[in-house]
């Protein structure tokens, strides 16, 4: 169906249409059959070069490598034209340990041919660190790749960071690339099924008014009315790795609506893991295609070397893809089709072109299977639990490390309901299985390492994660998934609104300004929770700062109250804390002496997730399992004071994700 379309272009001729209709021919015999899509690399021009495969046209400056065009159907350019090197670069946010950051654009030196032929052009951009380069560049050989192949809508690009022996030490926080979209074409977004809608202009932000944010701005006199009123902010446009796989923009501006699509089949060379948070698209019109960075994490995921220390990885492929309607649909067939390009992407993954000796192709690439059962003692469905489990490799560490982990590769998946896995398509090398559990607490590790060798297959047969557990369940609050959603996400300010998510309850914590709401909503008193009356909507999802009437912060104190109606067991009781965000706090828990000093537990100063200020649900994941001697408990009514004490801005605080009282072990 797809295929058609883009097959009636003007450029491919009827004759070819007439056959893809007559004799309904595979893509693979048209690629062949068509003289048109043989793909063109014409290096005549000493700053420029063109590759061309008859559907797609691309100029790219030489040395550097910054894609100054890309024509596609009749229109010339769709990237923006006022740019000027400005429209499709790759660019890395650095700094040297202890200094503050650079922001780098990679510009080439070294421009190479690496395979030429009618099917296929991979194209090198290398730019060589050297010393002279200390103070303006990071100091890691960038290597940015362009593969474009006949009869493809769209282009490769893949980056690959050496570094050799001897390079000093560097904080590398974010690599990406940046596409720079038309402005006067590409109005309407789209990354999920729900998250699309049309979009403000860049001229917008301008004219509107700069919130408490820095992204986040109100728009005051948008060109199109329709934004007026509206915030606009790059982060509410966030989503996990995971879904972070396909987001665009659609052109309604041309005779046939066309797409501009990211499309990133393999989550491998991503840092954080499987749920890390990430931009795709926003206003500009501007798509990214994030490899590494520090959002919803914090400079604690910053990818570190040493000085002297080697390193080489491979981020990407991902795929440039365009489309077009000319069935006069709606955007939502491209967006469809995209869906589905994606799915192809997916299944040709691991690709088997691209010629980096570097890239692991799929015969290069081992696989591990198994099983994992959850065993808790105490948990009311029995022994063994099926899972719907996160399994994933990445390099060794403790448990749970793979959150914070920015340099090796990393391979998840998800366990069916009865906990068998399969990873495949694994880079060889050293790892450690992890995993976790969404209903219960605390991070699996395999206690080996795992070594992945070309072409290998390893069976781990059946694994049994014990999740922290003490005793028997007193109390709980709310649901260990790692997320704050099940609690009291506020109504957002009514002149502070993105329309998209105003119908969109589930999207509902991506409003501007919700950390606000704490102040308005608890004015009096802070938030007290009792056990067996209130629910996970009698929580709030963010233990934020309070806003003082003088624009000051004060820390804010939460207490769960609960009756204990047994006499007290003599031993340890456990509070099992599982936060599912924390940014710049200090959560000190006491109990029954709501100023006891020092706190009976404090976890000291912990996160930089940012995640209440840029509208996530969650940043990453803390535990932490107290001991609560039983001396300070009593039969009867007991207290518990959550306070988070570290309060100079309105986005410091912690989500929970889950709290539950534990028994001492039943022995
Ligand atoms: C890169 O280009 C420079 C200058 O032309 C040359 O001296 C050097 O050998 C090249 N390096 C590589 C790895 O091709
Ligand atoms: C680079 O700069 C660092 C200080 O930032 C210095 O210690 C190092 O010696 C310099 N290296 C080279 C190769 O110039
Ligand atoms: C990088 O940051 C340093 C400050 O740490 C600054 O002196 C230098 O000019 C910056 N370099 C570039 C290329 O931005
Ligand atoms: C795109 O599709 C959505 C949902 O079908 C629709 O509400 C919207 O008006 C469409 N936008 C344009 C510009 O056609
Ligand atoms: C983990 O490995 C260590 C050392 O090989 C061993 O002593 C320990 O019993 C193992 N633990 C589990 C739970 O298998
Ligand atoms: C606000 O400032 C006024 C004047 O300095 C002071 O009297 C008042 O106590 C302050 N209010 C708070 C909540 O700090
Ligand atoms: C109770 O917890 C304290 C503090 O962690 C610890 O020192 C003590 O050994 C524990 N007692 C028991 C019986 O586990």
């Amino acid at each position: 169906m797809k295929m058609m379309n883009v097959l009636s272009k003007k450029k491919l001729g009827v004759f070819l249409q007439l056959c893809f209709l007559l004799c309904a021919c595979s893509e693979k015999t048209l690629r062949e059959g068509s003289s048109t899509s043989i793909v063109k690399l014409n290096t005549d021009d000493q700053q420029q070069l063109v590759v061309d495969n008859g559907i797609v046209s691309v100029t790219l400056s030489r040395p550097e490598g910054y894609i100054l065009g890309i024509s596609y159907n009749g229109v010339d350019n769709i990237l923006e034209s006022e740019n000027k090197d400005d429209r499709g670069y790759f660019d890395v946010v650095w700094n040297k340990p202890g200094k503050t950051g650079n922001f780098s654009r990679i510009h080439g030196t070294n421009f190479s041919i690496i395979a030429a032929d009618e099917n296929m052009v991979e194209i090198s951009f290398l730019r060589i660190w050297t010393p002279s380069m200390n103070e303006t560049d990071a100091p890691i050989n960038i290597d940015k790749r362009y593969i474009f192949r006949s009869g493809d809508s769209g282009f490769y690009s893949y980056v690959i960071f050496d570094r050799p022996e001897g390079m000093p030490a560097v904080e590398v926080d974010q690599i990406r690339y940046v596409y720079k979209l038309n402005k006067d074409m590409f109005k309407y977004m789209a990354l999920s099924d729900t998250r699309q809608r049309s979009m403000p202009a860049m001229k917008d932000r301008l004219t509107g008014q700069n919130l408490a944010y820095p992204e986040a701005v109100l728009l005051t006199k948008p060109i199109d009315p329709q934004f007026r009123g509206e915030v606009d902010d790059k982060y509410q446009y966030s989503c996990e790795n995971t879904d972070n796989n396909v987001h665009g923009w659609i052109s309604f501006d041309s005779d046939e609506p066309m797409g501009f699509w990211l499309i990133t089949p393999s989550n491998e060379f991503r840092n954080g893991g499987p749920i890390k948070q990430d931009l795709t698209s926003h206003v500009g019109p501007i798509t990214l295609s994030m490899f590494v960075s520090t959002h919803y994490a914090g400079k604690e995921v910053t990818m570190a070397f040493e000085d002297g220390e080697s390193y080489k990885k491979v981020f990407g492929p991902v795929f440039v893809y365009l489309n077009t309607d000319s069935s006069e649909n709606d955007n939502s067939t491209l967006w469809s089709d995209a869906v589905q390009q994606l799915s192809k992407e997916v299944q040709s993954w691991p690709y088997d072109f691209p010629q980096s000796k570097d890239y692991f192709p799929p015969n290069q690439r081992g696989m591990v299977f198994g099983r994992l059962l959850v065993q808790d003692r105490y948990f009311k469905g029995g022994r063994f639990q099926y899972t719907n489990a996160y399994i994933g490799l990445a390099l060794p560490g403790d448990a749970g490390s793979w959150q914070r982990e920015s340099k090796g590769y990393q391979f998840w998946t998800r366990a069916n309901a009865k906990g068998y896995f399969k990873i495949d398509n694994i880079v060889p090398g050293d790892y450690n299985l992890y995993g976790w559990v969404p209903g219960f607490i605390g991070d699996y590790k395999y206690n080996a390492t795992i070594t992945i060798t070309s072409g290998g297959v390893l069976n781990l047969d059946s694994l049994i994660y014990n999740p922290p557990r003490n005793g028997p369940t007193i109390w709980e609050i709310g649901i260990p998934d790692r997320l704050a959603s099940e609690f009291h996400v506020p109504d957002p300010y009514p002149t502070l609104l993105n329309k998209l998510y105003s119908e969109q309850r589930k999207d509902k914590f991506r409003q501007y300004g919700l950390w606000e709401r704490y102040s308005d909503i608890y004015s009096d008193a802070d938030l007290v929770y009792t056990v067996g009356v209130d629910k996970n909507k009698d929580w709030f999802y963010a233990q934020v700062t309070r806003i003082t009437e003088n624009k000051t912060y004060e820390p804010t104190t939460w207490q769960i109250v609960f009756e204990h109606q047994n006499d007290i067991i003599t031993g340890n009781y456990t509070l099992q804390l599982a936060l599912a965000s924390a940014s710049d706090a200090n959560l000190e828990v006491r109990f029954n002496d709501a100023g006891v000093d020092p706190p009976h537990f404090a976890t000291g100063r912990i996160g930089g997730d940012n995640a209440i200020a840029r509208h996530g649900i969650h940043g990453l994941y803390w535990l932490f399992s107290i001991d609560v001697p039983s001396n300070v408990l009593v039969k009867g009514q007991n207290v518990i004071y959550l306070k988070q004490s570290r309060a100079i801005n309105p986005f410091q605080g912690v989500m929970y994700d889950y709290i539950r009282l534990e028994r001492p072990p039943i022995t």
